[in-house]
C-alpha cells in the first residue's frame, strides 16, 4: 500500500517536471538564443533525458509493484495506447537532442556560431508535436486506471 502511494507520488511529480522541462526548452529555444543559452539548453535537455528515464523506471515499477498487479495492465488497451504515445514522444525527442548537441559542438569549434532561424524553427516544430502528443498520455492514463 505504502509502496504504491510512494510510486504514485514519484510518478506524478516526475511527470510535472518533464512537462515543465519541455516548456522551458520551448521558451529558451528562440531565434535570439545566445552561446550561453545553447549551453543551458544542452543541460536542461540532459535533465529531460534523466527525468524521462526515471519515469520509465517508476512507471514500470507501478506496473509490477502497484496494487492492481501487472496482469491488469498487460490486458489494458489504454495502457498500451499510453505506452505507444510515450514511445512516440521519446522518438520525437531524438532530433532536438541531436541538434542541440551538434550546435554546442560546433559553437565550441567556431566562436560566434549560432544555429540559423530555419534550424531553430525546425527543432521547435518537433518540441511542439512532442508537447501535444504528451497531453494524450494523461488521458490514456486516466482511462487505463479506470479499466477502459
Ligand atoms: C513507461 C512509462 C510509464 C509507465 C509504465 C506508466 C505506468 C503507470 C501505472 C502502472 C499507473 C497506475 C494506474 C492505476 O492506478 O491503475 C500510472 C498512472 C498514471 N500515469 Fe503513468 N506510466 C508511464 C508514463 C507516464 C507518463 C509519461 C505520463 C505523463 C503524463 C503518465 C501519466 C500518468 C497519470 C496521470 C497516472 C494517474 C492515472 C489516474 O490514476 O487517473 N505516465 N502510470
Amino acid at each position: 500500500m505504502l509502496t504504491d502511494l510512494l510510486l504514485a507520488i514519484a510518478h506524478h511529480l516526475l511527470i510535472f517536471i518533464l512537462f515543465a522541462i519541455l516548456a522551458v526548452e520551448l521558451v529558451w529555444l528562440k531565434r535570439d538564443i545566445t552561446r550561453d543559452g545553447l549551453r543551458r539548453l544542452a543541460k536542461v535537455d540532459m535533465a529531460y533525458g534523466i527525468v524521462a528515464g526515471l519515469i520509465v523506471i517508476i512507471g514500470v515499477s507501478r506496473v509490477f509493484f502497484g496494487l492492481k498487479g501487472y496482469e491488469y495492465y498487460v490486458e489494458s488497451h489504454s495502457f498500451w495506447a499510453k505506452m505507444v504515445a510515450f514511445l512516440i514522444v521519446g522518438l520525437l525527442s531524438i532530433k532536438p537532442t541531436l541538434a542541440i548537441l551538434a550546435w554546442n559542438r560546433r559553437a565550441a569549434r567556431e566562436p560566434g556560431f549560432l544555429p540559423s532561424a530555419a534550424e531553430i524553427s525546425g527543432v521547435r516544430r518537433y518540441l511542439h508535436i512532442e508537447a501535444t502528443i504528451f497531453l494524450l498520455i494523461p488521458i490514456f492514463a486516466a482511462a487505463m486506471a479506470r479499466g477502459y
